[in-house]
């Protein structure tokens, strides 16, 4: 990959994408971004300037738009795609299947074959740990069966299916699938991280907003799972690792092949680990209620990570400490989002 090919993002005004824009522009890789910020403020794009992470482009276009994806790939020689556009709520997707399946599995198929008209064959998808459902041993490794348990999990299930079924087809394809498991974190600056719409449904969001004093308390889902303190264990990973580990995969692609690798720490994280090391390290206590299971959640959910370290040369950095002081340094910063003058 010559260093002067941009990379073309996808999503690269959202959480993840916005981060490891940051990670590019640093690593003297420059890129282009296309987002139709259905889930994202154009303001990310003043932040990443504050950062040195301008795109050479922004295009607010959407992934289903041929004509757009035609327009762009003419425009610049791209080494290859991130690909993060996507919806991920999943309480969202049981509610409106056709959409998520439209948004994310057309959006998908119309990318890939707007790169292959235009001879751009190297992909990193964002996939996501959901692909395993209840997994029946833990830490989970790559081979563990997959399944969806939701509309959103069908989408990443059958975009790596595609992928799979591209790669056996069509060799000359680079694929990377990126199982991601719970990013959480921030950019140290304060200048970027993660701004849910409306009530969050993940917990680092809802407990920085507890935090703040713009939610009263915490409901923990449950605490009857069989796990140490019966909260549910996950394994969350900063999102600047995360987004390294993007860099990470470019880099592995440098000939034609077919990745799928998980994204965490290894390390599992109940939900009363979460609220106590935040507490602790932040100085900022957080009212917490226990209330039943949310229907859906597993027990546990933890990467196997040592394909990461072994094809990706990539490892995570920042722990649960790190984790929990970014995070509140962004909201605390950014009451508003994005909408926040700074
Ligand atoms: P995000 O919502 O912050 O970012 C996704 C971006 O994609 C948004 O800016 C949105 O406006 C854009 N987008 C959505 N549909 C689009 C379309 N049709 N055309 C153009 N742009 C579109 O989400 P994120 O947390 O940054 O997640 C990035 C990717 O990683 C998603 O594919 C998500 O499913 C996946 N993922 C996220 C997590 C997580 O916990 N955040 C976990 C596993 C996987
Ligand atoms: C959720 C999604 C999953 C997605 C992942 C990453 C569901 C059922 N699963 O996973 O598909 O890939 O986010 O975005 O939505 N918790 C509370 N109180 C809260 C919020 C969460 O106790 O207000 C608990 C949950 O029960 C869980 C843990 O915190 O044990 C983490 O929850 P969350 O951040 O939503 O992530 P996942 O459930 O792992």
């Amino acid at each position: 990959m010559a260093q002067t090919q941009p990379i073309l993002i996808t999503g690269g005004t959202g959480f993840i994408g916005s981060h490891t824009a940051v990670v590019l522009a640093e690593a003297g890789q420059p890129f282009v971004i296309l987002d139709n910020l259905c889930n994202s403020s154009p303001k990310v794009l003043d932040r990443l300037a504050r950062l040195n992470a301008s795109p050479l482009e922004f295009v607010q276009a959407d992934i289903r738009d041929s004509a757009a994806l035609d327009a762009l790939f003419a425009r610049y020689n791209f080494a290859g795609v991130i690909h993060f556009a996507g919806l991920k709520a999943v309480g969202e997707s049981v509610a409106q299947p056709l959409r998520y399946l439209e948004n994310n599995v057309s959006g998908t198929i119309n990318l890939l074959q707007a790169m292959d008209r235009a001879h751009v064959r190297r992909i990193v998808f964002s996939s996501s740990a959901t692909v395993y459902g209840d997994p029946a041993v833990v830490p989970i490794p790559e081979t563990a069966p997959l399944t969806a348990t939701n509309p959103y999990g069908r989408s990443k299930l059958m975009c790596e299916d595609a992928l799979r079924e591209l790669h056996a087809a069509d060799p000359r394809w680079h694929i990377a699938v990126l199982r991601y498991f719970n990013p959480v974190g921030a950019h140290d600056s304060g200048l970027l991280g993660e701004a849910p719409n409306g009530i969050p449904n993940n917990l680092m969001p809802y407990i920085t907003q507890v935090a703040l004093g713009q939610r009263e308390y915490l409901q923990i889902f449950g605490n009857d799972y069989d796990t140490p303190d019966g909260t549910g264990v996950r394994d969350y990973l900063h999102v600047m690792d995360l987004a390294q580990g993007h860099l990470a995969a470019l880099r592995a692609l440098d000939t034609p092949k077919l990745l799928t690798v998980n994204l965490g720490t290894g390390q599992g994280v109940s939900v009363k680990d979460m609220v106590d090391t935040f507490a602790r390290v932040n100085g900022v206590p957080i009212a917490h209620r226990f209330v039943a299971r949310r229907p859906g959640d597993v027990a546990q959910c933890l990467a196997d990570a040592r394909q990461a370290k072994a094809l990706l040369h990539w490892q995570t950095q920042h722990n649960l400490e790190r984790m929990c002081a970014d995070a509140w340094r962004w909201q605390s910063m950014n009451p508003q989002g994005f909408d926040t003058p700074l």
